[in-house]
């Protein structure tokens, strides 16, 4: 059911297929060095040992983080994504798993296995993001830290009788969330129309959970909150937070 039909993706790659990895790392955004430095910042800092991204991606966060003498490992679902870390400047110290974090098991004790960019969403039952906090644990040292970077959904912005909460509108494209708030499930859509007038349309589904409810995942995965911040410069969570930079961890031994 995954992957869009007619492209030659491979529905084994899940959202992630190579017709979205050819775009994900075009310059600026989430690539700009202005917002993967931040991130790369407070992940050295924590960590004390090696780490192991969960969904790392084409490398975007764990390529930097190598480069400051970390050493990272990653799990990735997508071989479309992964491949693409091979390829970059450095990428080769980032020693890549093909496979689920909500079960794929690498060698090794990590001082610090990190979830970014709203990635625990993808997983899209509670038992699914329980099994991501058990994954997590099961590969820390005692003493070791989990961290999620996870949006905070939007329903204060949903008026009563509304489920659509649009996030972009340019020209050319029209971004969108849709919540079921009963399921705690959401959608969000992306429509793109290119200058000849040809459409596309994405629509790719998460979970949504509050931290109070991911603290509890993290309990039953036997790890404590330690930190918990509005962004990655370490601010105050407030009512007008956006998201939430999550840490939690592994009782000591
Ligand atoms: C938004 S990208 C983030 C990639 C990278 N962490 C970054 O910050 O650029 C989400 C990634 O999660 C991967 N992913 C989604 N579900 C996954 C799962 N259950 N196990 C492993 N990877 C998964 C996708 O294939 C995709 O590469």
């Amino acid at each position: 059911m995954i992957g869009e039909t007619g492209t030659g993706d491979d529905p084994a790659d899940g959202w992630f297929p190579e017709s979205v990895a050819a775009g994900y790392d075009a310059p600026g955004g989430a690539n700009a060095p202005e917002v993967v430095a931040p991130v790369v910042d407070v992940l050295e800092d924590l960590a004390d040992g090696p780490v192991l991204e969960f969904a790392v991606g084409t490398g975007r966060i764990a390529i930097p983080l190598a480069a400051r003498g970390v050493p990272v490992d990653g799990i990735e679902l997508s071989r479309a994504m992964a491949e693409r870390i091979a390829s970059k400047p450095g990428g080769d110290a980032v020693e890549v798993t093909i496979g689920d974090m909500t079960k794929t098991r690498v060698a090794g004790e990590f001082s610090l296995v990190y979830l970014v960019f709203n990635t625990i969403g993808n997983v899209t039952t509670q038992d699914g993001q329980v099994d991501v906090f058990r994954n997590a644990a099961a590969h820390l040292r005692p003493g070791g830290l989990f961290l999620i970077e996870v949006g905070l959904p939007d329903l204060r912005r949903l008026p009563p009788g509304q489920d659509i909460v649009p996030f972009a509108m340019a020209p050319g494209y029209v971004g969108f969330d849709q919540y079921d708030v009963v399921t705690q499930q959401f959608t969000s859509n992306h429509v793109t129309v290119a200058p000849d007038g040809r459409g596309r349309f994405r629509r790719i589904p998460f979970r949504y959970a509050w931290p109070a409810e991911m603290d509890l995942m993290a309990r039953i995965a036997g790890m404590r909150l330690k930190y918990r911040w509005a962004d990655w410069d370490r601010s105050e969570l407030t009512a007008e937070s956006t998201k939430h930079v999550s840490v939690w961890e592994r009782a000591p031994r």
